[in-house]
Parts: C-alpha cells; structure tokens; sequence
C-alpha cells in the first residue's frame, strides 16, 4: 500500500512551501551568469589563516581541545555569552550572560521564538517587504501576516499602531540595512516603534543580523540599546537576533538571542529538547576569533562591502533608465529596485538569465501579501566591482528594452 504523506504529514509541516523561483535561481550560479541573487557573505573575505591558526591552537591545547569536542550546556558556552554581553554592553545595550542563548545562526532563533510566541490564529507584524527567512521559519506556526508598509524613516507608525490597537503582540523588525532593501530606521523612528509597543504591550523580535555592516558613520542604537527601562535588563519588550554570520563566516552557525530571562528560561528548554545545544568546538573558536579579529576584520569588511555598494550604486546612476528608483543603503549588502509599475520582475529575471546573464531575486517572494510584482532584490556582496559595473549595465540595458516594448 502507498502511504498517503499528506495525511501523515501535520498541517504546521505542510505551510512550509518550496519557493517557485527557486530552480530559476540555480542557473544563476553559473559561471557566465553574473549574480546579484546572492544572499551570502564574499567568501574571499573570510579570514582564512586566522581559522587555521584558532582550529589548530584550540586542537594543541589538550584540556582545551577536550573540552571543545565534548558535549556542553544548552545555553552556550558562559565565556562566549560573556564576549556578547560585553559587545551589546559597548553598543549601549546592557544585559547579563542569563540573557543570552547561543542559538544556530539567528535562524534557528526565528525559527524558536515563531514556536514560542505565534500559532494558528496569532498575528504578528512583520514589514513590506521582510526578511523572507523569517516568515519561512514563521510560517510552520501558521500565524497571520499584518504587513506595515516602510517609508525613508522606517515602519509607518501609524500602521503599526493600528496592528497593536487591533489585538497584535509580535512585530518582527529589522531597523539596520534591512535584507532586502538595506533600508535603516532614523532614531526619531526608532523611539517611536518603542513607545508605540511599549504602550501596547508589545514585544519586539529584532533582527540585527547586518547592524555591524555599516558604512557610512555611525551606527544608530539599536532597539535593544533605546529599549532601557530603569536599568533592568529583564524589563524590556525588545527580543534581539544576532549572528557571526555576517562578521565571521556563517558555516560556524553560531547565531544568539538577548531577551528577558523568562523568555531564555524557555528558549533553553527548547534548546535542549530540541538539539542539545550548538556545536562545542564552533562556539569555542568563534570565541577566539571575535576576540583575535575584532574590530580589525570588521574595518576590513566594511572597506570591502562599502567599495561593492559604491561600485553598484554609479553603475545604477549611470545606466539605469528614468522610471526605475533604488535604496541607496548604509551598509549590509542589498539594493532595492523599484520598476516601472508594468515590469513584472519575475518575467524580466528569466529573460535577463537568458539574454543579458544576470541573475536577481524578484522581489514579491518578501512580501506577506504576495505584492511588489515590480522589484526585486540586488546583492553587491559577492560579485567583483568589474563585474557588478557590467552586469549592472547588461541589466539596464535590457529594462529598457522591456520597457519600451511594453
Ligand atoms: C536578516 C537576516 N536574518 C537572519 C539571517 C540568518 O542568519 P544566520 O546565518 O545567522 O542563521 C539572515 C541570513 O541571511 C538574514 O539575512
């Protein structure tokens, strides 16, 4: 007898979906295709030598070494949490290790708190668009989307505030270089998300996955940092997301979560019941290399991504026909491309992999409501700067194109 998988399969399992432009998107890692559909750090930037050195110093150092391949606390490991602690607490941001969970990669922390907060029936607000991950690992729960649309300063208050007036307790933000439109929130937006969420009841699951990317200035303070009530570091309504991912390399999967403590006492249960705890020797030696590379490495990145943006945004401005408009980032590693109204991106991506061998991700895949036919999502992270300028140029020749014959 042939099992019938979709009656075996429960139905939280069966809202996951594969994405449609998937299979599209496996012919841009073609060599002669230029790829802007990226999501991923430029591996030449990965630090190497230093890994070799912190994997080999950590292996010759027997207690050390020991310790690393053996089994250790759900929570992570209380030095690494203490290196967190102290960079959050040097952003502004003052919490205590008990404050942390070590989490694998800031995905499976979405993945967690979708467990922990949403369910079938349960809202949460997430912005148009949103970190498409997010409401993958959200979606298993089954929640209903309320999309708040973004304007230059971030999240338009007043839609927010009548999300929380009708009953809403999650937003899912993204206030530093969002993935996908780099967009930042000014402070002014900031403080106002806050009181907003404060005055609701509301809590905050903040993603600052790109926040150390900048590079323009200074940083802005994060929600968690502006999130300070008297001095307690379990008081707040801000649950933040971090990674080494963007700063490191994100094969280490060494991702956190800075909540409340009654947030972490059950995130930690979770955990344990879930897969333990994240890799020993991983943790170990992000430890090492946070502490032998920062901030060096991080000024390095910085040059590196900064010199991509750069090198993208004059290809934009010198080839790009009138009635197309893009974010102009900064930091992270993404440009958001607004099309004439009648250009779907979806079409324009299979002729643009064909004819002018550039590849993007069409930008309806970040919208909750399926909306934005006409954007689409631009990586400067991995491509070279000579590349980008052409692949730049072939892609705005052929929207004009399309353009005209539409
Ligand atoms: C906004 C955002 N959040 C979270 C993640 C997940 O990162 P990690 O590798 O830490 O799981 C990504 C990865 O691309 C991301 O872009």
């Amino acid at each position: 007898m042939t099992l019938q998988w979709n009656d075996l399969i429960v139905r939280d399992a069966r809202a996951l979906t594969a994405s449609e432009i998937r299979d599209l998107l496996k012919v841009a890692e073609r060599p002669e295709i230029t790829s802007f559909a990226g999501g991923v750090p430029d591996p030449a930037l990965f630090p190497l030598d230093d890994f070799n050195t912190v994997y080999q110093d950590l292996m010759a150092d027997d207690a050390a070494g020991r310790r690393s391949l053996q089994y250790s606390i759900s929570e992570g490991l209380p030095a690494l949490r203490q290196w967190i602690a102290d960079d959050l607490a040097a952003s502004g941001a003052k919490r205590d290790i008990d404050n942390i969970l070590i989490t694998c990669g800031a995905q499976q922390g979405l993945d967690m708190l979708g467990r922990l907060l949403l369910e079938s029936g349960r809202e949460i607000v997430v912005e148009k668009p949103t970190y498409l991950g997010a409401m993958q690992a959200f979606s298993m729960r089954r929640p209903d989307y309320v999309g708040v649309d973004m304007d230059a300063d971030g999240p338009v208050i007043e839609q927010l505030e009548a999300a929380f007036a009708k009953g809403t307790r999650v937003a899912y933000l993204a206030p530093d270089f969002q993935n996908p439109t780099g967009r930042s929130y000014s402070l002014e937006r900031r403080l106002a998300v806050l009181e907003v969420a404060r005055n609701y009841g509301a809590v905050i699951l903040e993603d600052a996955a790109y926040c150390k990317l900048s590079y323009d200035g200074t940083q802005l303070p994060s929600l968690l940092a502006l999130d300070e009530t008297q001095g307690d570091p379990n008081a707040g309504c801000v649950i933040q997301l971090g990674t080494f991912s963007k700063t490191l390399a994100p094969a280490l999967r060494i991702g956190w979560v800075t909540a409340p403590r009654p947030v972490i006492e059950r995130l930690v249960l979770m955990k344990q019941a879930g897969d333990l705890h994240v890799s020993t020797v991983n943790q170990e030696a992000a430890l090492r290399a946070a502490r032998r590379l920062f901030p060096g490495h991080i000024e390095g990145l910085r040059d590196a991504y900064r010199h991509k943006r750069d090198t993208m945004l004059k290809a934009l401005d010198d080839f790009m026909p009138e009635g197309v408009s893009y974010t102009r980032p900064e930091g992270g590693m993404f440009i958001w491309l607004t099309l004439p109204d009648h250009i779907d991106s979806r079409k324009l991506l299979e002729v643009a992999l064909d004819d002018a061998k550039v590849a993007f991700v069409p930008g309806q895949a970040f919208f909750c409501d399926h909306s934005g036919s006409n954007t689409a999502r631009l990586s400067f992270a991995t491509e070279k700067p000579e590349r980008i300028r052409s692949g730049i140029e072939r892609l705005a020749a052929l929207i004009k194109r399309v353009h005209n014959q539409y």
